[in-house]
């Protein structure tokens, strides 16, 4: 509870204390949830190995929202700061990030992940048929899955970002761009537009070497 009020930082409205035990019960229940689908995640790609030998995941990274951004957020969106508004208005506070080797593994991992019979898709945002502005390319979806809790099942919301290698890479850059930005406005003059040609290249790219792939498998 005290590191839970030191990441707080300096926000106008804090939640009282109540609050505050409800939302670590809800930090518990999230982080489950994000272990039910990681190892969902792993359990198909080590079928895969064993099946076709072949691994469609490159690899993954977890994270969950930190408890300041995540009141940032809830701010900046004009929601409650409780915990029963924050769960029915925020839909990343668990998130993974996959990074698969080939486009076609993007879609392949989302088709058998939301088929299982307890992951249920509640969005879905398909960057890479639209890509952002920026150039940015992923596709993100949310499931909801289900944590036994003691008192019986709670559906809980996961983020997944699905992305290839070149596009976590891109990302990575662009990211740094976006963020150095804020002291120096110069640098998206001097590389946006180069960072979205080369988002460009790299899908020319991993489209061919897809092919290829295709091939040989
Ligand atoms: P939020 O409420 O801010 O999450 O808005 P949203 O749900 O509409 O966001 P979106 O689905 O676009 O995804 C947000 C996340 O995707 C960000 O936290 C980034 O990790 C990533 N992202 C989205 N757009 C970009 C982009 O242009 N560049 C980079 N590097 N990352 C992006
Ligand atoms: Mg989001």
């Amino acid at each position: 509870m005290r590191e839970l009020k030191s990441q707080l930082g300096d926000l106008d409205n804090r939640p009282d204390v109540q609050e505050l035990s409800k939302m670590i019960k809800m930090y518990q229940l999230y982080q489950a949830g994000q272990k039910e689908i990681s190892t969902k995640l792993e359990n198909l790609d080590s079928e895969f190995q064993v099946n076709y030998d072949y691994n469609p995941i490159h690899h993954m990274e977890s994270r969950m929202k930190k408890i300041q951004s995540l009141f940032e957020k809830a701010q900046r969106k004009g929601y409650d700061l409780t915990a029963e508004s924050i769960q029915k208005n925020i839909y990343d506070i668990a998130g993974i990030r996959v990074i698969t080797n080939y486009i076609d593994d993007i879609y392949k991992i989302e088709k058998l992940l939301t088929s299982q019979t307890d992951v249920t898709l509640l969005r879905r945002k398909d960057y890479l048929k639209h890509p952002k502005e920026s150039g940015y390319r992923s596709l993100h979806i949310v499931v909801k899955v289900p944590v036994f809790q003691s008192k019986g099942p709670i559906d809980v919301p996961v983020e997944i970002q699905i992305r290839t290698v070149g596009m976590d890479m891109w990302a990575s850059l662009e990211h740094k761009l976006r963020y150095k930005t804020d002291t120096d406005s110069n640098l998206v003059d001097k590389y946006g537009d180069r960072l979205k040609g080369y988002a460009d290249e790299l899908e020319d790219i991993e489209r061919g070497m897809q092919d290829i792939h295709r091939d040989l498998i």
